[in-house]
């Protein structure tokens, strides 16, 4: 949430950093500026709107200034207008902030300011700390004192970097609770929020921990806690490539994402699955072996997407390992005081690996003394760091905010997970090998339906795009892709949709099915099959317009659906990972023929770092 670059180096500051906040914007888009030292002062230049409005401002300058810090934002405090964009300056206008999280105390803060004569012009908690930093910095004249005396009094959460007109050899950093990583060039250095603002320079980097600062000027940077206790900065090398991060000639992230399902879910299961022994090796499970073979249950927690791959993984899980599982939002987690046993294995999904409550909730269950594990995406993050032991799903950087590639990859990683609890308990090597084989198959009928089903998606979004509401009905398996498929709907097209179970509908939903409404219904042939007939049955009474999922050359099915996708034959456990492409691919088409801005969502952004 809030994109933030920061550079300091031999290269003109202010295109680089334009080119990094437009990486960054899908982290916020509604406001943008820079901030540069400038003539002996600073060159700030703000406004509401997207990155691209920025450099249209600018693109005339040709500034020489070879360090500044630009911000892409998602408002928490204070409306998207100018003067709320970042960055903010102290009182004197010469020391610059730009920052990514929420200043609890900032009231408080800014209570005492204004009585020692201090005067605002945002309404943000921001410029609270920007005045704050400035005013102790008046009465020290040191600016690394100044901050982190200033970060020692603050309350809440931070990613942050500093910059002042009276130091243009010095940019610090800071971090608690919002990541900043930090990029090692020959002779310059990149702070941001995240690595895709800096992989196109360097892949050497680092990442800050929690209260810790970066003190960086051209001839080096020095790392310290915000008590000034010096520490050690673990370079590590960024994995991705530039590639991974440009459109390659789809029109929208989010489509080369859903593209890219085939490869991302081969590279989540690379070097995992045993096939010949019908097993699974998880390295980064190793050192908590013990406790899963122990394990009397599992609690998922997770937020969004990632909860509905929990939701997957629990049926697999309970079904191939008989372990009970419990999934929770990792919001209500959080504060419901949950009742946690020693034997308890909490299990933490999350893409961003940033997820503000999804985080919390990892800490909640470790203050209880559970083992705690995470399944992310993000090399690094703070809930890879946070968690006892986990699994990367390795799907690379996913930019688009509605998730699509990241959710195939953990569901992934869950059916890894299924197996090997699965046969640490009394999975049979010839049923566990049974599915890895047909999880080795995936890819291949993940690309068949990519290529069988777009056009069709593509044609039926055309004839819907005009409706107010979409139901969409999945059972056992497929309940949690009825969800998936109603929340892709919704975030990028706005149009109103609920998931339900199928048999659910008659309790209440079935109220609102008549001629107008689009019923989407996940109906391969497995065993709850001929259920989800009798619930289509009833629709089609009704006039509903049914988008039927079947599995190829399903002519019942077909008989009683309005339009029908097909899927491929799979074993009946693992359909949901083809079943939500069609759907992720319809919410994809429906949003472009509204004209929707698909890759930056309205009030949305891609990772929710406050609660
Ligand atoms: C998915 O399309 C959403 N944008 C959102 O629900 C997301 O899955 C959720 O915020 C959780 O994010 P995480 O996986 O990064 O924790």
């Amino acid at each position: 949430m809030c994109g933030i670059v920061g550079y300091i180096g031999h290269r003109r500051a202010l295109p680089l950093l334009l080119n990094g906040l437009r990486r960054l914007e899908y982290r916020g888009y509604d406001s943008a500026g820079i901030a540069v030292p400038h003539g002996g002062g600073l060159f700030i230049a703000k406004r509401a709107g997207t990155v691209a409005h920025l450099a249209a401002m600018l693109e005339h300058l040709n500034l020489p200034a070879t360090m500044g810090i630009g911000h892409t934002r998602w408002a928490t405090h204070g409306e998207p207008i100018d003067r709320n964009a970042h960055p903010h300056t102290d009182a004197t206008g010469r020391i610059a902030i730009v920052h990514n999280g929420i200043i609890e105390n900032h009231a408080i803060l800014k209570a005492k300011l204004l009585e020692d004569g201090y005067g605002f012009v945002s309404d943000t908690d921001t410029e609270v700390l920007a005045v704050f930093i400035g005013a102790l910095y008046q009465q020290y004249g040191d600016l690394e004192l100044a901050v982190r005396t200033a970060l020692s009094e603050v309350e809440g959460t931070f990613g942050l970097v500093v910059l002042s007109a009276d130091h243009p050899d010095l940019l610090i950093a800071a971090r608690r609770g919002s990541p900043i990583v930090i990029g090692v060039g020959d002779g310059e250095y990149i702070v941001a929020s995240d690595a895709t603002a800096i992989v196109e320079y360097t892949r050497s980097v680092f990442y800050l921990s929690d209260d810790e600062m970066a003190v960086i000027t051209r001839a080096g940077c020095q790392t310290k806690t915000i008590e000034d206790i010096p520490t050690s900065a673990q370079l590590l090398e960024l994995e991705f490539d530039l590639e991974r991060i440009e459109k390659g000639g789809f029109p929208h992230f989010m489509l080369k994402e859903i593209y890219e399902q085939p490869t991302t879910f081969r590279d989540a299961c690379r070097g995992r699955l045993l096939l010949q022994e019908g097993n699974v090796k998880l390295g980064g499970l190793r050192s908590v072996e013990e406790q899963l073979r122990q394990a009397r249950r599992l609690i998922f927690t997770a937020c969004g997407t990632s909860w509905h791959a929990a939701l997957v993984g629990e049926y697999w899980i309970e079904q191939l390992a008989r372990l009970p599982v419990e999934v929770e939002y990792a919001s209500e987690f959080r504060y419901r005081n949950p009742v946690l046993y020693p034997d308890d294995i909490v299990i933490a999904i999350s893409q961003s690996g940033e997820t503000a409550d999804t985080l919390a909730a990892v800490r909640e269950a470790k203050l209880r003394g559970a083992t705690v594990l995470g399944i992310v995406n993000v090399v690094g993050s703070s809930i890879a760091r946070e968690t006892d032991a986990g699994v990367y799903i390795h799907a690379g950087p996913e930019i688009g905010v509605a998730s699509t590639k990241a959710f195939t990859s953990q569901l992934a990683v869950l059916m890894l997970l299924a197996l090997y609890l699965g046969r640490m308990r009394h999975l049979s090597p010839t049923d566990a090998r049974e599915i890895a084989q047909e999880l080795a198959r995936i890819p291949e009928k993940l690309q068949y339906v990519l290529d069988t089903t777009a056009e069709l998606t593509r044609e039926i979004a055309h004839l819907y795009a005009h409706a107010q509401n979409f139901l969409y009905l999945g059972r056992g398996v497929n309940f949690p892709i009825a969800l998936e498929g109603a929340l892709k709907m919704k975030e990028i097209s706005y149009i109103h949709a609920e998931g339900y179970p199928a048999a659910e509908m008659k309790h209440g939903p079935i109220a609102l099915i008549d001629e107008n409404m689009p019923v989407v219904v996940i109906v391969p042939r497995d065993e709850l099959y001929e259920k989800v007939l009798s619930n289509m049955e009833e629709i089609r009474a009704r006039r509903g317009k049914i988008i039927a999922i079947v599995t190829e050359g399903d002519v019942a099915a077909a008989r009683l659906a309005t339009h029908v996708i097909p899927i491929p034959e799979t074993l009946p456990l693992l359909t949901p990972i083809l079943s939500v492409v069609p759907l992720q691919l319809l919410a994809y088409y429906t949003a472009v023929e509204r004209g929707c801005n698909v890759d930056m969502p309205r009030n949305l952004a891609k990772s929710v770092t406050v609660e």
